[in-house]
């Protein structure tokens, strides 16, 4: 990764509450591993983007408290890292409507999001636009927005967020070609790899909405308890066992060392790893992993005051770079620059 030293990567997060271990394998330590390396980094809650789907002040609030407490309490360093809200950085609605006058319509159209809304309306008879609100619709420019604003080099992405980038490109090309003016910088997609998926608890993938999953942060009795609970067949210990069939050591080798992960596996097929034993190493995996980020995350969300500083503190410093950004598209346009 050593080329990409000197460039910008940005990822946006939902405030969609609290994460299981699947989503922190999944998801957040790759996006932590890739901010570490990368010499500017920024990372913010898209509450704007939460706003289209909930309509509850207390869960739009908390969530985003408890997605910067989550990242902070599983390491972003908010020195490096520039954390902040979307919603504290006015540049971004401003972009999105100097975008939209040469975003064509049909662009919008083609959005995998707005399409999904509309094939799901049709197989039920309904209007196709039943239900799809205008932030919906518009989805891809506020995301473009983010982006283009922070004068992005990386977009880290799963598959499905591709498009948003590539749209994001097209945005940033014909708002060049208005004005004839290179201002807008073309940012790039880098596809997450691995993106590994954890069984839960009941071995269907671990999702919340299976209610399989484990929580990140939750206290070693609950902790030990789930683990407990995890399903396994009857196979007795001295029997050997298909380490990729278990759902333990499916877990265990994404939380525990490599030395770990190896003798485990070589345990299981050797015959002499019973599940007891397994579920035992996987817990002490997991607190290794879990406990002190678990007290940390309680702590700071008990601190409110101390998580709105580290915002508006990283909002302030995202906003030297955006109001550069909008200042510079202002007067590509014929507007006055944005008064220092
Ligand atoms: N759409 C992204 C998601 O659903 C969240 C997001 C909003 C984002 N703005 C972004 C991601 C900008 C990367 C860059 O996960």
């Amino acid at each position: 990764m050593a080329d990409q030293k000197g460039k910008t990567i940005l990822t946006g997060v939902k405030p969609t509450g609290a994460p299981h271990i699947g989503n922190y394998v999944g998801a957040i330590r790759p996006a932590l591993r890739l901010a570490a390396s990368h010499e500017k980094s920024y990372l913010f809650i898209a509450d704007y983007h939460a706003l289209n789907a909930v309509y509850d002040p207390k869960a739009l609030k908390e969530d985003s408290y408890q997605v910067a407490a989550c990242w902070l309490a599983l390491g972003l360093d908010p020195a490096k890292t520039i954390l902040y809200r979307q919603s504290d950085i006015p540049e971004i609605p401003e972009l999105v409507t100097i975008l939209s006058a040469v975003t064509p319509k049909g662009l919008m159209d083609r959005s995998h999001a707005y399409k999904a809304a509309k094939d799901r309306n049709a197989e039920e008879n309904r209007d196709p636009d039943a239900d799809v609100n205008m932030g919906l619709y518009t989805y891809p420019l506020l995301m473009a927005a983010d982006i283009l604003i922070a004068n992005t080099d990386i977009v880290p992405v799963g598959k499905d967020q591709v498009q948003h980038i590539e749209f994001a490109r097209d945005m940033a090309g014909y708002f060049n070609g208005a004005f004839k003016k290179n201002v807008l910088k073309l940012p790039e997609y880098q596809l997450e790899a691995g993106g590994a998926v954890l069984p839960g608890i009941d071995g269907r993938k671990m999702s919340k909405s299976y209610g399989n999953h484990i929580p990140v942060f939750i206290d070693s009795a609950a902790r030990r308890k789930l683990i407990m609970k995890t399903v396994t067949d009857s196979k007795l210990p001295a029997e050997p066992k298909n380490p990729d069939e278990n759902v333990i050591f499916q877990i265990y080798a994404h939380v525990g060392t490599p030395e770990e992960v190896q003798a485990m596996r070589e345990a299981f097929e050797k015959g002499g790893m019973g599940y007891g034993d397994a579920k035992q190493k996987l817990f002490e995996a997991l607190e290794r992993n879990f406990e002190q980020p678990t007290a940390k995350y309680n702590e700071l969300m008990t601190d409110r005051k101390k998580l709105d500083d580290i915002l508006e503190e990283g909002a302030a410093r995202a906003r030297k770079v955006t109001r550069q950004t909008l200042s510079n598209v202002r007067e590509a346009i014929g507007l006055r620059r944005i008064p220092e």
